[in-house]
Formats: C-alpha cells, sequence, structure tokens
C-alpha cells in the first residue's frame, strides 16, 4: 500500500521552498484550497472529447461523473484535454496519430502533479493510444469507456453505424436504392451519443481493455445512453483512488496472460482486424511477448460467439441485454488465463462468477458458434513474407480458397477512379489490390482495405471479390479482404512487385497468400523497382514515416517501443 506521504504529486506540493510555494500558489488561485492539494491522491481524468469527435460528444458530462467519484473517494481530480480521434473525421486517418496520441497521454502524466489516471475514450484509435500512453508511463490507470451508442431501425430492420453504410451504399450503385432514400439515411445508424454499435474496431478494442484487466467488469457493454453509464463513470473515479493508494499499475495488470485473454475475447467476439495491430503495440510498451503466430493460434482455438454486426446479425445494444462481456468471456473460462488481476485488484475468477448470459442467440455457446470460420487468419506466403491478416467471419466462404488475376492499383485516387469505367477489364473471379497504403506509404495505413467493388459488377450482383492490400479496414466492414500485408509495397516489400494479370492464389485454410510469379522474374522486378515519393518533408508525418515499424509488428514508433524508464522531470 502507498502511504499520502509517498504519493507522486507530493513531489510539487509538499516541500518547504520557493517552487512549491508556486505550485500551491496557482492551485489556490483556480479557488482550491491548500489542503485540496496536499496529501490527497491527484487523478488526472484524460478526456478525448472533441465538439468534432461525436462518438464522444456525452464525454465531458461524464468526466463530472468520474469526478463525483474520485472526489466522495478522498482524491481530487484534475481534467486534461487530450487529442481526440474521431474516427470519421480524422484525415488522412486515425491511426497516424494513435502514436501521438499515447506520447500525449505518456508525457501529460509525466509532466504533470498526478497519482493516478481515468482514461476516457473509446472511438477506435483513443482506447489504444490512451492505453499506450499510460502503460509507458506507468501510473495506476483505469480506462473509462465511451460506451456504444443506441440501436437504430430503418424501414423495420437493425441498422448499426458503419456496416449499412456500406451495405446501403453498395445497392445505390447497384441501382437498389435510389438518391433520396441514400440522403434519408443519412439520419439514421447513429442514433445517440456514443461508439459504433457494431462490433467494430471502437467496441473490439474497448472490450479488449476490459479483458486485459484495465477497465472495470462489464463497463464496456454499457450502451452509452444509458443511465448505468454515467454510475460506471463514477465507479471508476471511485476506483482509481483506491488503485493509487494499493500502487496497482498497468504492469501489474498487463501480464502475457491478460494478452492471451484479450486475444481469446477479440476471437470470441468476431472482432476488428485492427485490434492485431492494436493488442501487439500494446504489448509492445508493456515488454510481453506477443506476435502474429499467438494470434493465429487463438484464433483456431476459439470460435466466433458473438452474434453481432458485421458477423453475425445484431448491435451492442443486444450484447448489453444479453450480459455483455462478463458472460461471453463466462462462456470462455476454458481458455481464459482465471488468475490474472485486474484494475479491481480482484483476479479475473472472481469478476466472472456468475455472469451468465441471458440470450443463447447473441452470445452463443461453444456448442453452436456463430461461424465455423473464425475471426481472425493469419497468413504468409511470398505476397507477405511477414504476415497479412484476413476475417474469415465476415468474409464469403467460397473465396476462401481462391485463385484469380490481379488488377493492381497504386493509389487510393486511381482506384476510385477506375471503379465507375463501364470498361473495366474485371469480372468476379479479379483479385483487386491496393498497394502503398501501409503504414509508412499512405501514410498511417488507412482503412482503405475494403475496396470498392466495381460499379458494373455492383449491378450485375456481384456483392464480395477477393481484395489485397497493406492498407486495414474498418471493423464495421465485411468482405473477403486480405490486410496488412507486410512488409508493405512503400519500403519494398513484394505487393511491389506485383503487375495486373499475375495470377493471385489465397487458401485461408492452409494459411496462404501467393503470387504466381518465379523467383527469377521477382528478382528482376525488384531490381528495376524505385520507392514512390514521399510527399512529407516535415512535422509530425514525417516523424511518423521514419520511425513507425510494419503491421506485424504493431505499427509503434520505433523509440516508443519497450519497457525502458525515462527519469521523473526535476522539480525546480
Ligand atoms: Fe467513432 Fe466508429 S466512428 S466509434
Amino acid at each position: 500500500m502507498r502511504a499520502p506521504s509517498d504519493l507522486r504529486s507530493r513531489r510539487w506540493f509538499a516541500a518547504n521552498d520557493m517552487r512549491a510555494f508556486a505550485h500551491r500558489q496557482r492551485m489556490q488561485q483556480m479557488g482550491l484550497r491548500r489542503e485540496d492539494v496536499m496529501g490527497r491522491p491527484i487523478v488526472a481524468i484524460i478526456n478525448t472529447w472533441s465538439d468534432l469527435s461525436p462518438c464522444h460528444a456525452h464525454l465531458r458530462e461524464r468526466a463530472e461523473a468520474v469526478k463525483r467519484g474520485v472526489l466522495l473517494a478522498g482524491g481530487m481530480p484534475f481534467e486534461l484535454p487530450a487529442m481526440s480521434l474521431g474516427e470519421v473525421m480524422v484525415k488522412p486517418t486515425t491511426m497516424l496519430y494513435r502514436n501521438f496520441l499515447a506520447m500525449e497521454v505518456e508525457e501529460l502524466l509525466r509532466s504533470l502533479p498526478v497519482d493516478g489516471a481515468v482514461l476516457l475514450g473509446g472511438c477506435d484509435k483513443t482506447t489504444p493510444g490512451l492505453l499506450m500512453g499510460a502503460i509507458s508511463m506507468g501510473l495506476p490507470a483505469l480506462f473509462c469507456p465511451a460506451g456504444p451508442m443506441l440501436n437504430d431501425r430503418h424501414r423495420g430492420k437493425t441498422v448499426g453505424a458503419g456496416t449499412h453504410t456500406r451495405i446501403f451504399w453498395d445497392e445505390l450503385q447497384a441501382g437498389g436504392i435510389d438518391a433520396a432514400e441514400w440522403i434519408r439515411l443519412e439520419s439514421r445508424m447513429t442514433r445517440s451519443p456514443g461508439t459504433c454499435n457494431t462490433m467494430g474496431t471502437a467496441s473490439t478494442m474497448t472490450a479488449i481493455a476490459e479483458a486485459l484487466g484495465m477497465a472495470l467488469p462489464g463497463s464496456t457493454s454499457i450502451p452509452a445512453m444509458d443511465s448505468a453509464h454515467p454510475r460506471m463513470a463514477a465507479d471508476c473515479g471511485e476506483r482509481i483512488v483506491a488503485m493509487i493508494a494499493e500502487d496497482l499499475t498497468p504492469q501489474r495488470i498487463l501480464t502475457r496472460g491478460a494478452f492471451l485473454n484479450a486475444a481469446a475475447v477479440e476471437m470470441a467476439l468476431g472482432g476488428s482486424t485492427n485490434a492485431v495491430v492494436h493488442i501487439i503495440a500494446m504489448a509492445g510498451r508493456a515488454g510481453v511477448p506477443l506476435s502474429l503466430a499467438d494470434l493465429d493460434d487463438m484464433a483456431r482455438r476459439v470460435p466466433v460467439l458473438a452474434n453481432l454486426f458485421p458477423s453475425g446479425d445484431k448491435l451492442m445494444e443486444d450484447f448489453y441485454y444479453a450480459g455483455g462481456l462478463p458472460a461471453l468471456m463466462n462462456r470462455l473460462r476454458d481458455v481464459l488465463s482465471l488468475d490474472e488481476i485486474t484494475v479491481t485488484g480482484q483476479p479475473l475468477r472472481a469478476q466472472l462468477e456468475g455472469r451468465e448470459a441471458t440470450d443463447d442467440d447473441i452470445i452463443r455457446p461453444l456448442s453452436n458458434p456463430v461461424s465455423p470460420h473464425g475471426a481472425l487468419a493469419v497468413l504468409t506466403g511470398n505476397l507477405a513474407p511477414n504476415g497479412a491478416v484476413i476475417k474469415p467471419s465476415a468474409a464469403s466462404p467460397a473465396f476462401l480458397q481462391h485463385r484469380g488475376r490481379a488488377l493492381v492499383f497504386d493509389s487510393q485516387a486511381q482506384m476510385q477512379a477506375a471503379m465507375g469505367d463501364p470498361a473495366l477489364d474485371v469480372d468476379e473471379n479479379t483479385v483487386l489490390v491496393l498497394r502503398n497504403a501501409g503504414p509508412v506509404g499512405a501514410p498511417g495505413m488507412p482503412e482503405w482495405g475494403n475496396l470498392p467493388l466495381p460499379k458494373k459488377l455492383l449491378q450485375r450482383g456481384v456483392r464480395d471479390m477477393v481484395r489485397l492490400s497493406d492498407a486495414r479496414m474498418s471493423g464495421t466492414h465485411y468482405g473477403t479482404c486480405v490486410l496488412h500485408a507486410s512488409p508493405e509495397s512503400a519500403i519494398g516489400g513484394p505487393l511491389a512487385l506485383l503487375r495486373t494479370g499475375d495470377m493471385v492464389e489465397l487458401d485461408v485454410p492452409a494459411r496462404r497468400i501467393h503470387m504466381e510469379v518465379d523467383d527469377a522474374e521477382l528478382a528482376r522486378r525488384r531490381a528495376a523497382w524505385t520507392p514512390p515519393p514521399r510527399a512529407y518533408g516535415r512535422g509530425y508525418t514525417q516523424l511518423h514515416q521514419q520511425h513507425v515499424t510494419q503491421a506485424h509488428l504493431g505499427c509503434d514508433l520505433d523509440f516508443l517501443q519497450g519497457t525502458t524508464a525515462t527519469p521523473e522531470p526535476a522539480i525546480y
């Protein structure tokens, strides 16, 4: 247990010198009393709210609930804004800024008089960004999820954010709906503040935070607009004060067993392929060895049990009513490491006790999975020597073993321009390929991997094709999309050598992605290859391009990986 006299914040406030006098004086300038910061645990509430982050529109109110919990427990809360990565608005991609947010969180906590932190986020990259920064700083930290938005319905059918946008867009291209209906749909699917309500990246990553032990049990399944949500936020505030006293740091929670638990949950949820990159990056910050092979191994052991879009047909609100993540994890007890300690200070085993699913269609038993195909397969071959990933549960079963002619695009703009061309040389067996969309090339590895289908094929009723890229794919999307090809094309990965007309073979059961081009010809192409020009000559993007690791290593910045300690700031 940490005594009040050992609090880190006392370095700022406790001394009898001119500098500590100034620190206390500035607190009193804000109307605080001397005793408010003397001997009370100081909690940073790191808030990724912004006016351009619709999924976090309620987080200012939730910060107030967290403050209430902190104060009731005898702590002193301070709200600190951090970069808000609203997934849909931030360009070219929030992934470019995940590491930026992680750096900001780490340095906010290091540079200020803070004893522990509650992390408010949920929209896609905010969750791993917040956690990565908190892991690297190493203070007690607890993740408070934004929660999913409410269900919506359109023409009597359940519709969810992201997944249905793609479904209706394809229908518009195919003539299945008209322009007036398309405009009407703008006001549907996003019914309230909160994160996407499908099992997209947001719901996947918040669930992973809980499975890792970094969020309160059941917290990540609560809808953002449920009255349980502000109560949960107050619980977070109350609990972090106790965690500070217990010195319960991320390093005590984030073991290899905790990461394997998170991997099991990712598979059982049919979670986003983006989670692969984020789990490996977080493990890298915690100094825990974790590879694509570990995740593939887990995918072979754990079937998809959560009947949620895009692998199933329900939404997060339904998942909450069915018992939420604790009920799902209870069904996975045999593959989980139940002795792992969580933010509660208790082992996982204790917090799953009695958490039964109330709906066997939404949270399936192991005997009746949503899909016989797993949530993830890691592929290797001469197109991705370091690995690529696919989500078989959201792919067309007929394409899981496929051989087709490549149609290669060098840029998103080139591909978009071609998709409406009625003369495009393409059929349903073609393998659509996009390159220069990886961590360095795009830059930031945007969610372009769900390549659009050619309009003329959509009009003929085609709704899926094999697609291959070094990009990522939105967790809300679906289709037979091979993603994260590593090493990426922009740094000379083999995708750079593929040409239109080459035959590509995809064999998911054999975990293989291969181009039928012999080694001598590949050597000739490599000798003639030159890297694409880089458009960024300054600033954060240049830093990112110089230091980002490849997808199979988590796309962290190389100088932020690992557990090397940074000294506490000198206080003069
Ligand atoms: Fe924020 Fe999907 S856009 S969670």
